[in-house]
């Protein structure tokens, strides 16, 4: 794969061939998308609509992207607007839902600021898009119902943040972990707005019967996920694809498992489509577990092979006085219960995933900011 264009191409071929039962499904169905213009929603998005254009015969998805545009309509999505079966709706999922939304079949609410520099910029934003945002999305379910025109799954995006620094010995982190986390420090905006967001979601599974399901991602990475967010892979490619040294904001020791976006996504559907009912599913990789040194060490090793890079790896403190502050020193999950309740089953490798993502960034460099 050379160009950002083949990437895709192979990413989305790589989405319908994981998720046939679950698109088949979907078909003929409508899937509101709460957050569509961001990092998920890339591939969420897309891939739906692909699955429409490869399979002909069937009736299509149709989707509806909800989304408050904060920073701007991505070029991707600007280049979709007339694509059959995609509205766009601008809007704010703080607010009521708009009168115009119509009747919906599935839901899948990932409108949360998710970069930790973002929310700590933001913090009452991500509190109210979390809670405030998914009750409205959970009391249209409960009207919708009444009304006799039931939507047949939401999913609610949480994070492995619940867990907050695990203990040792619940490394890697099943499910089953209630977590270890400060409701006042600097992530806790993010952290307990996403536990109380999974409680409102199984109280109203229980309370109302309504098919109501939890993804828990653990650092998704690759195509889509904008090279200004702040994130540390994107941070890394636009030191390579500018040319300078890898900058490391702390001493390198934390570690992280990688989960390449196409198949994070492809779990998304799948919990979506076949979860239990008031469920959490961890979605992302168990092994290899890399530091965030070796992560550079990697950087700089793949830019070299792809684009001549010739910088090194340096340090630097952050300009953010809470960069650090409750950052858990290893995470990492334990899949088991994605793979055998769903057929969750991750296909890129770490080498692979970061190859595919630094070639998506050479192209999509000026799509930093939307
Ligand atoms: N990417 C990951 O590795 C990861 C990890 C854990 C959890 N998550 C969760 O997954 C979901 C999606 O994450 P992402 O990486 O795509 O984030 P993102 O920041 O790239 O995209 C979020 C989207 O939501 C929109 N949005 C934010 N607030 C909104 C509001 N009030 N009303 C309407 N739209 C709003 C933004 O405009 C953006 O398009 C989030 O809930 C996030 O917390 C992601």
């Amino acid at each position: 794969m050379k160009s950002a264009a083949e990437v895709i191409a192979k990413d989305l071929d790589l989405l319908s061939l994981q998720l046939r039962a679950e698109f088949a499904r979907l078909a003929d169905r409508s899937v509101l998308i709460a957050g569509g213009a961001g990092f998920l929603g890339y591939y969420l998005v897309q891939g739906a609509l692909h699955w429409n254009r490869t399979h002909p015969t069937h009736s299509p998805i149709r989707v509806i992207v909800l989304d408050n545009f904060i920073r701007g309509v991505p070029a991707w999505m600007t280049a979709l607007d007339q694509a059959p079966n995609l509205r766009l709706l601008k809007h704010d999922i703080t607010q009521p839902l708009p009168a115009a939304l119509g009747d919906v079949d599935y839901i899948i609410h990932a409108a949360s600021i998710a970069s930790p520099i973002y929310y700590r910029r933001f913090p009452i934003e991500t509190m109210d898009a979390n809670v405030n945002g998914l009750r409205f999305l959970l009391e249209y379910c409960r009207s919708q119902k009444e009304k006799r025109k039931p939507v047949e799954g939401v999913l609610f995006y949480s994070s492995s943040e619940i867990y907050g620094d695990p203990a040792p010995d619940s490394i890697p982190t099943p499910e089953t972990y209630h977590g270890n986390v400060s409701c006042t420090g600097p992530r806790a905006c993010y952290d307990e707005s996403k536990r109380y967001g999974e409680t409102l979601c199984v109280n109203f599974a229980r309370q109302h019967g309504l098919p109501i399901k939890v993804a828990r991602p653990f650092n998704n990475y690759g195509p889509g996920l904008k090279i200004t967010d702040g994130r540390v892979i994107p941070d890394f490619a636009r030191n390579v694809l500018d040319g300078k040294d890898i900058v490391m904001l702390s001493d390198g020791s934390a570690k992280r498992t990688f989960c390449y976006v196409a198949d994070a996504v492809a779990g998304y559907y799948k919990i979506l489509v076949k979860g239990r009912t008031g469920e959490a599913y961890n979605i992302g990789v168990e092994t290899p577990e890399i530091s965030m040194a070796e992560l550079a060490d990697r950087a700089v090793v793949l830019g070299r092979e792809l684009f001549g890079y010739t910088g090194k790896i340096v340090r630097q403190q952050s300009a953010d006085e809470d960069y650090l502050v409750d950052n858990p020193s290893r995470r990492c999950p334990v899949i088991t219960k994605a793979r055998t309740e769903l057929g969750y089953d991750p296909q890129v490798s770490i080498e692979e995933g970061l190859r595919r993502s630094l070639i998506w960034y050479s192209g999509n460099r000026d799509a930093s900011e939307a």
